[in-house]
């Protein structure tokens, strides 16, 4: 068998395209995804590229981090998603600790990512020994995205959910990172919570593209986490967020009401049930009186 890359489906988008994109100066819009209605009304919109993003550890399954979400957790989440999405490339998102342990084991999970969850390509957190994970993916014809600046997955080590590269040190050593991850075969790269200043320096200075969350306007594309964008929840939301609805507050009206309804009596009306002929429904009767 030859190793030829794996071939996109029909009406995928191809990888490359995302380059040539930023050559042309189009930007390139990406969302999460966790389930199959969404992928499909991300796909209706139009997005270039669906993360099943491991933030579904929180905003999905509730926990505190992104850290306890397993593989096989992130597995049963993109192929929900991938069943229903055509177009965009669907990125798998590698969970804490399906990649750190070896070379091989980055390989062994990022195939999973494609032969069960249906993923077209993968991401994973971090340079330094990540850059190997990376090139190790790369090297098996697998698309990988990487992700530098704040990484979720070591928001302990990183102490708490803060920006990162704000100094001059740490935002050389950002953008060292960046060109050793597009060296090592990323096909793109996501940076968080960066200074907008230092993340368009990073974007100008490689020709894979950047995908910017919190890194302002001079990244090649912007990624929002689905219930961020959508306001799916109550309350505060990080500062890089721009909330484009406010569903939390809709889906607990719809909710009151239809709570409401039920216990007035006011729903189910005739028009959301079902009849039976009057024949049957006499049958039925006198059926039931004959019992006694
Ligand atoms: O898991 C996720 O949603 C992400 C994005 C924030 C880029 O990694």
């Amino acid at each position: 068998m030859s190793s030829r890359p794996i071939t996109p489906a029909a009406g995928k988008l191809p990888l490359p395209e995302l380059v040539a994109m930023k050559r042309r100066g189009d930007k390139i819009a990406m969302v999460t995804a966790y389930d199959a209605p969404a992928g499909q009304l991300a796909d209706d919109a139009g997005v270039e590229l669906v993360l099943v993003g491991d933030s579904a550890a929180m905003v999905m399954l509730g926990h505190e981090s992104t850290v306890p979400v397993t593989l096989d957790e992130m597995v049963f989440l993109t192929r929900a998603v991938t069943r229903a999405t055509q177009r965009p490339v669907v990125i798998g998102d590698l969970p804490f600790g399906s990649y750190e342990i070896s070379d091989e084991q980055a390989v062994a999970s990022a195939i999973r990512m494609l032969k069960e969850g249906g993923a077209d390509v993968v991401k994973l957190e971090g340079a330094g020994r990540m850059v190997s994970r990376v090139r190790a993916i790369a090297e098996s014809n697998i698309g990988v995205m990487a992700h530098i600046g704040l990484t979720p997955q070591s928001v302990t080590k990183l102490g708490g959910f803060r920006a990162q590269g704000r100094t001059a040190d740490a935002a050389l050593k950002l953008y060292d990172d960046a060109l050793a991850l597009q060296d090592a075969g990323a096909f793109a790269l996501v940076l968080e919570a960066v200074p907008a200043a230092v993340a368009a320096r990073i974007s100008a200075a490689l020709e894979i593209p950047t995908i910017g969350i919190g890194a302002g306007a001079g990244c090649d594309g912007q990624v929002l986490v689905w219930h961020d964008l959508l306001g799916m929840y109550p309350g505060r939301t990080p500062r890089f967020v721009k909330r484009y609805a406010e569903l939390a507050d809709d889906i607990g009206t719809a909710l009151g009401h239809y709570v409401g309804d039920v216990r007035s009596g006011a729903f189910p009306e005739e028009q959301h049930t079902y009849a039976i002929p009057d024949d049957e429904l006499e049958s039925f009767e006198l059926a039931l009186s004959q019992r006694h």
